[in-house]
């Protein structure tokens, strides 16, 4: 079982520069045959559904008749909406449309293995039944019913893991929760450790005491606020659910299990380390009902393809209404990414990241996003999966006549289109480690069509 160290640092044992001596050690006692034994059902998994669903929908992004910029579940800090008022919402919060089973449908229609869904978000409005105080949506909504409970259910009875997203650091609602930009209500100031003993540190226990298993805890925005004392009293918690998966967001130096880049994909990837992108289907996490701005059906496939080309994992949100309803162009757009998964899943759960190096694209030299980071510019028309003995390779664009791959180690025994049933050969030749496959005239699938090359002896 594993178990977490909370204790000052030894004499004798390596301190981390960025951690003061006195400070405690926050990280996970366990073999690393134990941590990957954790780890195995997530890295095979590859694909999850990011669920941002909380008061927020109601006032859908619009705020005193005007739309508010920035993403929806941000609302009450962009607007900086009372605390009294926003509070208000929770009455018009009656999203009788909520199926739980029906989304966990969604989600494996969509071929996708977990669910990460928030159980509070920055505006602390517990999407749960707490103890803690009123303010969750089976007490101070009319709709009284506990969501994540239902979810919990039906997960359990699907068979895929359910994971929450617990906003420990930010909380504009209760007294001494940290905001981003500052306080702007009166009602929010108030002594920082006390929110954590009385709110953040008890509601993440409820979550991992009463829903039965928990795959996944998925912290977020820890300021300077999150010291590693702070951090460190959400560790015993850990012990609840011991194979647990804990994000890298907690704060206070903890290092946590996954890496986390948000609305990106890292060019080559965190070799050796496990990691999942987590991104919006269109521009907001929590619903905005004038963000029609939908990512197409092909990008969102050939993110997913390219993150699994180089070892990650893709978490896709979607941001259901205040009815409980996700929205029809997310559901359209899950439900094909799950009909190519159908017929080539076996080229993304559980495979490995590409054999060729790294070569996929360049940064632009000139260009910059938002955030001022360099701009990568895929340059392949093709991405590579790897299973034992297998490459897939995936076509974004489809070769003409023939295929060169070069650096192929190991002697191809067979060439095969993964969506064809009956595997039947594909002439190829190889010569030392160079491969010419003979492309077929049509491509099987005009977004991503998967050519496996048969490594395995005896083929
Ligand atoms: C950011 C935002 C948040 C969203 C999250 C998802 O950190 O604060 O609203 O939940 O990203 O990764």
């Amino acid at each position: 079982m594993a178990g977490f160290i909370s204790t000052n640092i030894a004499m004798g044992q390596t301190i981390p520069s960025t951690i003061p001596s006195t400070q405690p050690l926050l990280q996970r006692d366990e073999t690393p045959q134990q941590h990957n034994a954790r780890m195995k059902w997530w890295r095979e998994a590859r694909f999850g559904l990011f669920i941002h669903w909380g008061v927020y929908s109601v006032p859908a992004g619009v705020y005193k008749d005007k739309e508010v910029p920035g993403i929806g579940e941000w609302i009450m800090n962009h607007a900086k909406i009372p605390v009294a008022e926003y509070a208000q919402y929770t009455e018009q919060f009656n999203p009788a449309g909520f199926d739980a089973e029906h989304w966990v449908r969604i989600a494996q229609a969509a071929g996708m293995k977990y669910i990460v869904i928030t159980a509070k978000h920055h505006d602390g409005f517990a999407m749960f039944h707490t103890k803690v105080d009123g303010y969750n949506i089976t007490d101070a909504t009319p709709f009284e019913r506990d969501p994540l409970a239902e979810l919990a259910d039906a997960c359990q009875v699907a068979g895929i893991k359910l994971g929450f997203y617990y906003s420990q650091c930010q909380d504009w609602h209760h007294p001494g929760g940290d905001a981003k930009g500052g306080h702007w209500d009166k009602a929010q100031d108030g002594d920082f450790d006390a929110y954590l003993k009385n709110i953040a540190v008890p509601q993440v226990r409820e979550l991992l005491t009463n829903y039965g298993p928990v795959a996944v805890l998925w912290f977020d925005t820890p300021s300077k606020l999150m010291t590693p004392q702070r951090a460190a009293e959400f560790l015993p918690l850990l012990k609840l659910q011991p194979q647990i998966i804990v994000n890298n967001r907690l704060g206070g130096g903890f290092k946590g299990d996954t890496e986390t880049p948000e609305q990106h994909i890292p060019p080559g990837g965190y070799p050796g380390e496990d990691w999942e992108t987590c991104m919006t289907i269109n521009d907001t996490w929590g619903y905005k009902v004038n963000d029609v701005n939908f990512k197409s059906t092909d990008a969102l496939l050939r993110n997913l393809v390219d993150i699994a080309s180089k070892g990650g994992n893709y978490l896709l949100n979607v941001g259901p209404t205040s009815e409980g309803i996700i929205p029809e162009p997310e559901v359209e757009r899950l439900k094909a990414i799950g009909d190519w998964l159908k017929v080539n899943g076996d080229s993304i759960y559980g495979t490995g990241p590409t054999a060729f190096g790294d070569e996929a694209g360049y940064f632009d030299p000139v260009k910059k996003d938002k955030h001022g980071r360099p701009i990568w510019v895929a340059k392949w028309d093709w991405r590579c999966t790897t299973g034992p003995g297998k490459l897939y390779i995936h076509f974004f664009k489809w070769p003409d006549h023939v295929f060169v791959l070069k650096g192929v180690t190991g002697s191809v025994g067979k060439a095969y289109m993964l969506a064809d049933e009956r595997q039947n050969g594909i002439p190829f030749e190889q010569n030392g480690n160079q491969v010419s496959v003979k492309i077929p005239p049509i491509a099987p699938d005009p977004v991503d069509s998967v050519l496996v090359l048969d490594l395995s002896p005896g083929k």
